[in-house]
């Protein structure tokens, strides 16, 4: 199977088992706007909790805030956001579609690479087990020639794109070749910059209504309220204020699934640091964030990180938290260190003084900014394609079978605990609701009993229930379950007043907490 087709799967996968819909889908769905299902709701609110606690628990000097999606218009003015939120956009003048030229661009380059791949491949298997790769991309001729055809586009496009060329960007495309999908023409129009912020109008008049902007990022209302939290906390310096919450950004090129979305979520925390310390505090929060990651048990050799070569000119260091989605390594968090720039222009912007008094140091300053952000869209797409599995099982009969199951960490699965009476009779039911009715207090618990155990017991794989508890027969007379495990599919025999305890342990986030402090 292809990582294509699996993820083609994964998606039909949230739409069936009802983890992610597309948003008004009875009249034929709005482009890259997606609807969290009964499931998709419970495992988005569990990574929230995780960041959220991970900020605001773990660090004393960590406080949280839910600020407007409406900001005043001169905010974005002085985020830089109205003058440079740009994405450099072409359209096919045949297809009538329309592209994002760096992305066109990036996708040509990436066809270098999977043609080298290609021949390496096909020597690999040539020459066994004497090939050596790395010799063999050094000197194969064709090889050669892809890698350094890549390398000249690709320093051009950097050169474009840093001198914000837009009739370069045009020129590539047309002196690569480059074709339109859909219509398979060369015919494009200029590329023009593209404003990825949303905007409405606040207030009834027309003609006295102010235009405002949907926020693109949840920081400005972080950075507008430094002052408010700093004194209203007696915060001192370092601090952090963390934040979740809606942003919207009307990409132009909107796919591959909840990855780029139109209306999203971030989770960010802008870390206030004094000038002269933000690169120790930048790689402080570039280790924790990783760990809090590789905390969830997913593979670490599926994250990486990648440090920006190319900074914003208010930066001083960047890194991107990838992780390794169906269609590659993809950036799912964005740790920046942004020095002073959004304190210093909402204080030019505003006029209002924002600065803080270090009263060690005798000395006002405004302070530096090392800032994490994570889609929690993203997050969500990371950890179902990581927990995704087919696997080969044998059936009742002997006969092979496949099992879906969703290997989510437990701490984030959306149901717990499924109670399975064996039959719908004889008093089984009547104690599996008792179950139920005592634990539902501790985690999210589900009763079913339509349907033949093993066919229960595949839904609940499906939906990534870490547990799976069946009365019997033998539970009423000796107060006995057993209890199946999702992934390794063992049973045991326990008695009914461990399940609280086998449970809570697996699914703990004191535990996982611990492991990253
Ligand atoms: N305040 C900094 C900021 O917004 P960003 O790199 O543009 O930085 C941060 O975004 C994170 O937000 C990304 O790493 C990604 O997880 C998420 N994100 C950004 N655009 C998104 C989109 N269109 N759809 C879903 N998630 C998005």
């Amino acid at each position: 199977m292809t990582n294509e087709d699996i993820f083609k799967k994964l998606i039909a996968h949230c739409k069936e088992y009802g983890f992610v819909f597309q948003s008004s889908e009875i009249y034929d769905g709005l482009s890259a706007v997606y609807d969290y299902g009964q499931y998709g709701v419970e495992l988005k609110n569990n990574i929230k909790k995780y960041w959220w606690d991970s900020m605001v628990l773990l660090h004393e000097n960590v406080v949280g805030i839910d600020t407007a999606i409406f900001m005043h218009p001169t905010v974005w003015k002085a985020s830089g956001h109205v003058d440079a939120f740009n994405d450099p956009l072409i359209d096919n003048k045949e297809s009538k579609k329309r592209y994002r030229a760096d992305v066109l661009i990036e996708e040509l380059l990436s066809k270098f690479d999977a043609k080298a791949d290609k021949e390496v491949e096909k020597a690999k298997k040539k020459f066994g087990e004497n090939f050596d790769e790395t010799l063999f991309r050094q000197t194969n001729p064709r090889v050669v020639e892809n890698l350094k055809k890549k390398e000249e586009i690709n320093v051009r496009f950097v050169k474009a794109l840093n001198d914000n060329n837009l009739s370069e960007l045009k020129q590539i495309i047309i002196d690569n070749e480059i074709v339109c999908p859909v219509s398979g023409t060369k015919n494009w129009t200029d590329v023009r910059q593209f404003n990825l912020m949303f905007s409405t109008d606040m207030g009834a008049a027309a003609d006295g209504a102010l235009k405002i902007h949907l926020r693109p990022e949840t920081a400005q209302g972080i950075f507008v309220n430094f002052l408010n939290v700093q004194k209203s906390g007696r915060m001192k310096i370092p601090f952090g204020i963390a934040q979740i919450g809606k942003a919207f950004r009307n990409e132009i090129v909107a796919r591959q699934f909840i990855f780029r979305m139109r209306e999203f979520e971030q989770m960010e925390m802008q870390f206030f640091v004094k000038p002269g310390e933000e690169l120790f505090w930048f790689n402080k929060w570039k280790e924790l964030r990783m760990k809090w990651h590789q905390a969830l048990g997913m593979g670490n050799h599926k994250y990486r990180f990648h440090d920006h070569e190319k900074l914003a000119h208010y930066a001083n260091a960047a890194t991107d938290i990838e992780f390794e989605m169906p269609f590659g390594f993809k950036e799912v968090e964005g740790i920046h260190s942004r020095t002073d720039f959004d304190l210093a222009q909402h204080q030019q912007y505003s006029g209002k003084k924002i600065t803080y008094f270090d009263p060690e140091q005798s000395e006002s300053y405004i302070p530096y900014v090392i800032e994490t952000s994570i889609g929690v869209d993203r997050m969500f797409l990371s950890i179902m394609a990581g927990a995704y599995c087919e696997e080969d099982v044998e059936g009742k009969d002997g006969s092979k079978e496949t099992r879906v199951v969703l290997k989510l960490p437990p701490v984030l699965a959306p149901i717990k605990l499924a109670v399975l009476p064996l039959l719908k009779k004889d008093g089984l039911p009547e104690l599996a609701r008792k179950v139920i009715e005592k634990l539902k207090f501790d985690f999210n618990c589900q009763y079913d009993e339509k349907d033949s155990i093993g066919k229960r017991y595949r839904r609940q794989d499906a939906i990534g229930t870490p547990f799976c508890v069946t009365i019997d027969h033998q539970s009423l007379q000796d107060n006995s379950v057993t209890i199946r495990h999702r992934d390794s599919m063992e049973q045991e025999r326990i008695n009914i007043e461990m399940i609280e305890k086998i449970i809570s342990e697996k699914i703990s986030m004191k535990e996982l907490f611990r492991s990253i402090i």
